[in-house]
């Protein structure tokens, strides 16, 4: 890698653990209002202060983030779809590598849907796009595996979706925590991160992260399961334990709990 590539691809991962955690608050894009982001200032600060990178949307950040802040931003370039349409996340590219580097993302974010008759060709060469635009600049790009309608999100589908998106240049993939989880890990060319999908329960939630390092996963890429906990900032701590210190689960939600009643 290159200096700047390899300098920004490094500084999303916390340099004791070499592991990460994004905190995700990218949902109003295609979700529009969402439960937790209702006040966008108050959902990042200073749940921020306990992640090592935030990933977001252009309009939050430069709505609801002061300038100031020293964590990397993972910035959203993908959309082109809401919540609404049956063709969920056909997405195209939304912000250009310009406004990347304007806004000095440390990566750029993009949603492919492996599998999918309509949005597969459209979304993986959107996906190479940027990833060719985001190499010369020396940004590092995530391919988001989006699951469509109708597709297994099993270790069979995940480790397909993240093989591909490593072969056509992501330098980190994210997709989703399943059964036999390491064959997706281990199959994969490039770290890979868990997103943490729809709210559930704080133990479960940390069962699933537990497993995921334990099955191979660099961290997390956790929204839902953060800002809709009661306590979003004892919750991320707690998420913190396990990915960056070894905790067990029963010591992570033990924390949670402390510091939740605290
Ligand atoms: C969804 O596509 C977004 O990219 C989210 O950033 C991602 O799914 C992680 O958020 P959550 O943990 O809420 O699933």
């Amino acid at each position: 890698m290159d200096w700047g590539m390899q300098n920004r691809f490094n500084s999303v991962f916390n340099p004791e653990s070499g592991k990460t955690i994004f905190y995700a608050v990218d949902h109003g894009y295609f979700m529009g209002p969402t439960t937790g982001l209702g006040d966008m200032h108050k959902a990042i600060h200073p749940i921020i202060d306990y992640a090592d990178a935030l990933m977001l949307t252009r309009g939050a950040l430069r709505a609801s983030v002061d300038p100031a802040l020293r964590k990397p931003v993972v910035l959203r370039v993908s959309s082109g779809t809401s919540i609404l349409n049956q063709d969920l996340l056909h997405e195209g590219i939304s912000v250009g590598i310009e406004e990347a580097v304007r806004l000095n993302a440390a990566m750029v974010a993009f949603s492919v849907m492996i599998g999918t008759e309509s949005s597969e060709r459209d979304t993986v060469l959107g996906l190479s796009k940027v990833i060719d635009e985001a190499e010369r600049y020396g940004i590092p790009t995530l391919a988001v595996t989006a699951v469509g309608r109708g597709l297994n999100r099993d270790a069979r589908y995940l480790s397909l979706a993240t093989r591909m998106s490593a072969e056509l240049g992501a330098r980190m993939v994210k997709t989703y925590y399943c059964d036999d989880f390491e064959r997706v890990t281990s199959s994969s060319l490039v770290p890979v991160v868990i997103a943490g999908g729809k709210k559930i329960p704080e133990n479960d939630a940390l069962t699933m992260a537990w497993r995921a390092i334990q099955e191979g996963a660099a961290g997390v890429d956790m929204g839902r399961n953060i800002f809709q906990s009661e306590n979003p900032v004892a919750m991320m701590q707690a998420v913190g334990a396990i990915v960056h210190k070894g905790a067990t689960v029963d010591e992570a939600y033990e924390l949670y709990l402390e510091l939740k009643n605290g």
